[in-house]
């Protein structure tokens, strides 16, 4: 069993303490369960939670003053799904995780939010922060005893950025990805990850973790800030960055 957290490519080690917290709630709830999705969303839950960093709550303002958030899930036996665009809802990444076990992998905005009062989740003003740098994402990557994997992401965007506009964190290959081999995950620059289809070509590269993450880093410019962690079947786990991002692991 493992799991790697991170707070995002745009924060600093002033936050670890929450990655800690977010990692340390998703490892009880590994132990718990050995159930990686469950897991994964539950360290997610508690940086979306925790008004420091860009998701759910502390999600960061779009150009007119209004926060939309992204989220994704996706885990190692086929399934996957990422919600974009989704207003006063403050934990996101439950509602992509609902979105699962359904055969629609992605809804967008209006089509997010009643998917989400349908299965019972319950509308609250996310007022959102002023601060949250450029392309912070929050998220998990976690690994049961038995070798499956899941990943859950979620982001606040850019702040700045239009309304509708989409970052790399619900779409697949670029902010997320996962199979039998490999859960990973993206943050930092949304534009520049979703162009370089990051996850995907990092896992492509190599069959060493370090290598192919430091190489997926190094197709961005080193002035926009990116990072990456993930997990594979066969134990390698890692997280980098070109930034101070904060990332914590915990094995046994
Ligand atoms: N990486 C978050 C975003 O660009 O939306």
């Amino acid at each position: 069993m493992k799991i790697i957290c991170h707070g995002g490519a745009g924060h600093t080690p002033k936050v670890q303490d929450g990655v800690d917290k977010a990692a340390e709630e998703g490892w009880k709830i590994l132990k718990e369960t050995d159930n990686p999705t469950l897991a994964a969303t539950a360290a997610t839950i508690v940086m979306e939670d925790d008004f420091r960093f860009n998701a759910g709550t502390g999600s960061c303002l779009r150009e007119d003053g209004r926060v939309q958030t992204d989220a994704a899930v996706a885990t190692s036996d086929g399934r996957m799904s990422s919600i974009t665009n989704l207003e006063n809802f403050k934990n996101p990444v439950l509602i992509a995780r609902e979105l699962l076990d359904e055969f629609v992998t992605m809804l967008a905005g209006e089509g997010a939010v009643q998917f989400a009062l349908e299965k019972g989740f319950k509308k609250t003003k996310v007022k959102g922060s002023e601060k949250g740098w450029t392309g912070d994402t929050v998220g998990a990557v976690a690994i049961s005893s038995t070798g499956k994997i899941a990943v859950a992401s979620s982001t606040g965007g850019v702040r700045g950025r239009p309304v509708g506009r989409v970052g790399d964190t619900p779409l697949w290959g670029s902010g997320f990805y996962c199979d039998k081999e490999i859960g990973i995950l993206a943050t930092g620059v949304g534009e520049a990850i979703t162009k370089q289809l990051m996850c995907y070509r990092a896992y492509q590269h190599s069959n060493n973790l370090e290598k192919a993450l430091e190489w997926g880093i190094r197709l961005l410019p080193k002035d926009t800030g990116v990072g990456m962690i993930a997990i594979r079947s066969d134990g390698q786990i890692y997280g980098t960055s070109n930034t101070s991002m904060p990332f914590k692991i915990i094995k046994d």
